[in-house]
């Protein structure tokens, strides 16, 4: 397993499991899947700003999960400040890859200057906060009831790490 930056031809892999958490979890608000368009200008997004997109390639090229910075907000003030996201194909969580995909991409926002990353998770997903604990991300603040997926109420958690 290796860890690379992403081009356009990782776009379809990333999307698969983008929407497979879409449909089958509550880790993203999301309700539709993506399209191919859509995940090509977030692509371009972050192309754009410079901000990583990181796969993690298994054995015949095939990728097991992606992780990125993302902006945080668009106001001036907010440049030192990045967002995540780090998603692990379904059959393949819980064997380290998370913690291999956010190893180098905590490297990248310190290599960019950032000085704060975030990581906005549903309080129930327990991999994700002890993934993001690991790496000295900290509770910052509880947002309660401020998604409504699957008919009901989900709290959020802000993790944060400060560099
Ligand atoms: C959350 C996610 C990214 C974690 O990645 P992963 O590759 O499964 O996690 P890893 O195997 O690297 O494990 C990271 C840590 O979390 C722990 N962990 C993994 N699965 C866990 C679970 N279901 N419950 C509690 N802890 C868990 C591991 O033990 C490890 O901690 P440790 O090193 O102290 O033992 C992955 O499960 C995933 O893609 N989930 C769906 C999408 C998602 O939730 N993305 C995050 C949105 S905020």
């Amino acid at each position: 397993m290796k860890v690379r930056a992403a081009t356009e031809a990782d776009l379809p892999a990333i999307l698969a499991i983008y929407n497979h958490a879409v449909v089958h979890s509550t880790c993203t608000a999301d309700y539709q899947p993506q399209t191919l368009a859509q995940r090509r200008q977030w692509f371009d997004v972050r192309v754009q700003a410079k901000l990583p997109v990181l796969v993690a390639v298994g054995e015949g090229g095939v990728v097991a999960g992606w992780a990125s910075l993302n902006p945080f907000k668009e106001r001036a003030g907010y440049r030192f400040t990045v967002e995540n996201s780090v998603y692990i194909h379904p059959e393949r969580r819980g064997q380290g890859i998370g913690k291999l995909l956010l190893e180098p991409l905590i490297a990248e926002a310190r290599a960019l200057g950032m000085h704060v990353i975030i990581a906005g998770i549903d309080s129930e997903n327990a991999a994700s906060i002890r993934l993001h604990e690991r790496f000295g991300f900290r509770n910052v603040g509880h947002l309660p009831q401020v998604i409504y997926k699957f008919d009901r109420w989900l709290d959020v958690v802000y993790l944060q790490l400060s560099m």
